[in-house]
């Protein structure tokens, strides 16, 4: 693979998926379709990615700007898969060796197909080489027709005849080419046809005609060569990716109750014993350690779970870190760096964001904690409310080892509760409170003795 280019095509409009959003980037397994074939592509190592870009080319530029290793090329207007490769030419025309043609919404396309059609291709010293596949319902796909053994042209679906429709061999889209050559080739090919587009596949029967080799490949799995084209396309190929990804989990010793509405992205690793539990979706680089228990409805993003943690039903997990031993839920509410200690736990209605809560410390009912470092052991009591927002600017609250905080307490930051102490039920903490003391802030209560009968008797 000695001087290997990539071009990805990427310019079309995508007319049939009704869309505001680039086709590409919309999301197969939690990212862009097109970032999946931006991955495949680079485990060949190539010398050059091109990414042909037109239909809402800026957005597209912009949402893959962080892909430094590929270039662009804008295609306008948009003429059909000839004219979008012929685009190319001046990125590649001082380019040899061969260049790699991969469509943007061809996600599942696996590094091994990839690595076979280069081989292929190579030791076959091909002008082209075509990845085709046998698949049940060729509707919509450009047909292979074969004069014996070998490929003799590529007719799509639209311009085919009866008999041509039969066919079951279709073209992916996926190609190997010779650079000598193509560009000429490309300039040669009319938009004689039922879209009046310059169709890259009929490179095949020019290059047939004047005697150049054209090989194909044939891919065992079709799934990988599925196109997106439509919403129910797009639904299908993620529902292939998910299953790919729970048989994996599986296969690691990870229990999926209902694999058909568990969803989890690529990115996460997930260890042995854990239990997913119905209708759990874990997203984009999330870790769970082993032996978990994640219950149903539970969302859990970008966040890292230790061993031995229980989820309860219900819970958002975003960003955030579970230590092991802790348990959190049902409907807890953890965002913005969250943190909860070995052992600790978070019961129902309970809101944190930005908050460490130490080891073996409990907050188990109705509260919010934002912006707080809190220490171990400390009990957080029922509806207790740090007050971090004064209108301008977030504040904190620290609560350290051992503190004890009454329920009903707000706490009005910036504010320290020290070592030990202990806040009364009810109490607004306006000032810090020093290691081992008591703060209370209600007044006296005050009973009216026979208050009802006497309401009573006054109306
Ligand atoms: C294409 C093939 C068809 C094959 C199928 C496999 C042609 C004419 N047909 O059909 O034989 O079976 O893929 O999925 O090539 N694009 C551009 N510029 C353009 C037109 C398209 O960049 O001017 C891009 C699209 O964004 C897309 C790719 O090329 O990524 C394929 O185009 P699309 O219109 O989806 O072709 P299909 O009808 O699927
Ligand atoms: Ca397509």
């Amino acid at each position: 693979m000695a001087d290997l280019h990539i071009v990805i095509l990427a310019a079309g409009k995508g007319t049939r998926m009704k869309s505001a959003l680039p086709k590409v980037l919309h999301r197969v397994g939690g990212v862009p379709m097109i970032e999946h074939v931006i991955a495949t592509a680079n485990t060949l190592h190539p010398r050059s990615i091109t990414i042909v870009i037109g239909h809402q080319g800026d957005a597209l530029k912009a949402a893959l700007s962080g892909y430094s290793g590929a270039g662009f090329v804008a295609q306008e207007p948009q003429l059909g898969t000839a004219h979008a490769l012929l685009t190319t030419e001046p990125v590649l025309h001082a380019a040899s060796g061969t260049v790699v043609l991969l469509s943007g919404d061809v996600p599942l396309l696996t590094s091994n197909t990839l690595k076979t059609l280069v081989n292929c291709h190579e030791s076959a010293s091909a002008a082209a080489t075509v990845v085709t596949a046998v698949v049940d319902d060729p509707t919509g796909y450009g047909r292979v027709v074969r004069s014996g053994e070998q490929i003799a042209r590529i007719v799509e679906h639209r311009d085919a005849t009866d008999a041509e429709r039969e066919i079951r061999e279709i073209n992916s889209g996926i190609y190997a080419f010779a650079v000598d050559g193509l560009f000429d080739a490309l300039r040669n090919i009319a938009a004689d046809n039922a879209q009046r587009e310059y169709y890259l596949p009929d490179v095949i029967a020019l290059y047939r005609k004047q005697g150049r080799g054209v090989e194909t490949i044939v891919v065992a799995d079709v799934d990988e060569i599925r196109g997106i084209n439509s919403r129910v396309e797009l639904a299908a190929v993620s529902r292939i990716v998910r299953q790919h990804k729970n048989a994996e989990l599986m296969a690691a010793g990870v229990t999926i109750e209902d694999p058909a509405t568990t969803y989890v992205d690529p990115g996460v690793t997930i260890g042995a014993d854990t239990i997913l539990h119905p209708g759990v979706s874990i997203e984009g680089h999330t870790t769970i350690g082993g032996g978990c228990e994640i219950h149903s409805g539970v969302r859990i993003i970008d966040s890292r779970l230790g061993e031995r943690v229980t989820v309860n039903n219900h819970c958002v997990i975003t960003e955030s870190s579970l230590e092991s031993d802790t348990k959190v839920g049902p409907f807890a509410h953890l965002r913005g760096g969250a943190t909860v200690g070995e052992g600790a736990r978070v019961g129902n209605f309970v809101e944190l964001k930005k908050t460490t809560l130490g080891p073996g410390s409990k907050a188990m009912h109705l509260t919010y904690l934002g912006d707080a470092t809190i220490g171990a052991k400390v009990n957080i009591g029922a509806g207790t409310i740090t007050c971090n927002y004064d209108g301008t600017a977030k504040n904190q609250t620290t609560i350290e080892d051992g503190a004890f905080i009454g329920s009903d307490t707000q706490l009005i930051a910036p504010v320290t509760i020290g070592k030990g102490a202990y806040v009364g039920s009810g109490t607004t903490v306006r000032e810090d409170v020093p290691a081992g003391a008591l703060a209370v802030s209600a007044g006296k209560q005050r009973n009216f003795e026979d208050w009802v009968s006497k309401k009573k008797k006054r109306s």
